[in-house]
């Protein structure tokens, strides 16, 4: 599995980085070329010395790395990240991932991380209060929702002698997590172009108030973290949501319905695939009233919205695809396999992700998603609970075959 993977690994002052020679023995056992960057801190727990013998290459400890570390350039980060098919960073200290969630690069480390486009792990070790602090837990969710993978800290005795979670894993462990990347670590849409959707819209009724719905994002969000991991240049069009933006995305802002669908208009030329992930609103109020509407205006007369219907995006794009790949969602409460047959007809779709907010584990803010993916041929193809992440990556990978 790892056998020629280069693999970078980025270590910071914890007291776990004496577990980090052995790991990087591990990895080139399994034939890995592996290449070590350390923080300033990282040098007194455990010396670069031993982290070069045992790697077979210099170390860089700093951001102005001499010829004999790296190879003496200005852009060794550049040409370093461009080498790492993966990368990870273990101990990861609260510090080190605090400036990870803040994009800093004032360390070999950081500076790394914040070039490579390559997947990155992150193994989090310290003391448990400074794990369960809500600043911590913040920027660890920062790091997952930006796309990086972090590994949760074991539960024991740390060396400050409390016990609770904050341990860094065994080497065996750090081993796994990174075979798992490795066998995604296809690049499998590289030059292709994605334009997905995701999120709500909101639909002014005054310029205070809005119809929406729950939409939290998630769903397209990993959609577009997977599908740049795995090399695609994407577009992002989001309605309003409190997501940080996915590595190497660009990401466009919007609010209405009508917002949507002329931003896909402009965006969807030169486009492989188009997935709407999206929850476009199916209605918007007749009249958008440019003042806040006065409750004693109405007096205690009932107040009516009229609405009127959407421009169904999807739809529109059916005559205009050409040989652009059209990926619907189809959010069903029931009969839903009946449904999602006719959104496929009638919208012209490749194929139909059908989710059903109802089912455990399923729908609007959830970390995991439950769809059956329905294809032209008529197939349906059912999978259980799983995270939002891994459900972007079964949805892409029949994406791939039909491009
Ligand atoms: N969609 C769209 N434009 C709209 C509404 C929906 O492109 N104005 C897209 C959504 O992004 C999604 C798919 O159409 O990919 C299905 O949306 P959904 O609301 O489930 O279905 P509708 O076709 O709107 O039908 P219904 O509300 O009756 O289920």
């Amino acid at each position: 599995m790892l056998e020629k993977k280069h693999i970078l690994v980025g270590v910071t002052g914890g007291i776990a980085a004496y577990k980090i020679p052995l790991l990087v023995r591990e990895l080139k056992k399994e034939g890995a070329d592996v290449r070590v960057v350390m923080t300033g801190a990282a040098k007194e727990f455990v010396t670069p010395l031993t982290l070069s013998t045992l790697s077979g290459h210099e170390v860089v400890t700093g951001m102005f790395p001499s010829s004999a570390e790296g190879n003496g350039s200005g852009t060794w980060h550049i040409e370093m990240s461009r080498w790492a098919d993966m990368m990870i960073i273990a101990p990861a200290t609260a510090n080190l991932v605090a400036r990870l969630a803040h994009g800093e690069a004032d360390d070999a480390v950081t500076t790394l991380a914040l070039a490579a486009s390559c997947p990155i792990v992150v193994s989090p070790s310290m003391d448990v209060d400074m794990w369960n602090h809500s600043l911590t837990q913040t920027n660890v969710r920062i790091l997952r929702e930006t796309g990086y993978v972090v590994l949760p800290p074991e539960e024991g005795e740390l060396a400050s002698g409390l016990k609770g979670p904050g341990r860094m894993p065994e080497v065996h462990t750090l081993l796994g997590a990174i075979r798992d990347v490795a066998r995604n670590l296809h690049r499998d849409l590289q030059k292709k172009k994605l334009l997905i959707t995701a999120g709500p819209t909101y639909e002014p009724i005054d310029p205070v108030r809005f119809i929406g719905n729950r939409s939290s994002g998630k769903m397209g969000f990993a959609l577009a973290a997977a599908a740049a991991q795995r090399g695609a240049e994407v577009t992002l069009l989001t309605g309003s949501v409190t997501l940080p933006t996915p590595r190497h995305v660009r990401r466009i802002d919007v609010e209405t319905s009508d917002d949507m669908y002329r931003e896909v208009m402009k965006y969807r030329t030169g486009k492989h695939a188009i997935i709407m992930a999206a929850a476009v609103a199916d209605f918007t109020p007749l009249k958008k009233v440019p003042k806040k509407i006065k409750k004693h205006e109405l007096g205690n007369a009932a107040m009516t919205v009229e609405l009127v219907p959407t421009r169904d995006i999807l739809a529109e794009l059916a005559p205009r695809k050409g040989n652009t790949l059209l990926v619907g969602f189809a959010l069903e409460t029931h009969n839903e396999i009946e449904f999602a047959r006719r959104k496929m007809r009638e919208k012209k779709l490749d194929l139909v992700v059908i989710n059903n907010p109802l089912k455990p584990g399923a729908g609007f803010g959830s970390e995991t998603n439950v769809v059956t993916i329905l294809n032209k041929r008529g197939k349906t193809e059912k999978f259980g609970r799983m995270t939002k992440f891994d459900v972007a990556n079964i949805i892409l990978d029949r994406v791939v075959k039909l491009l």
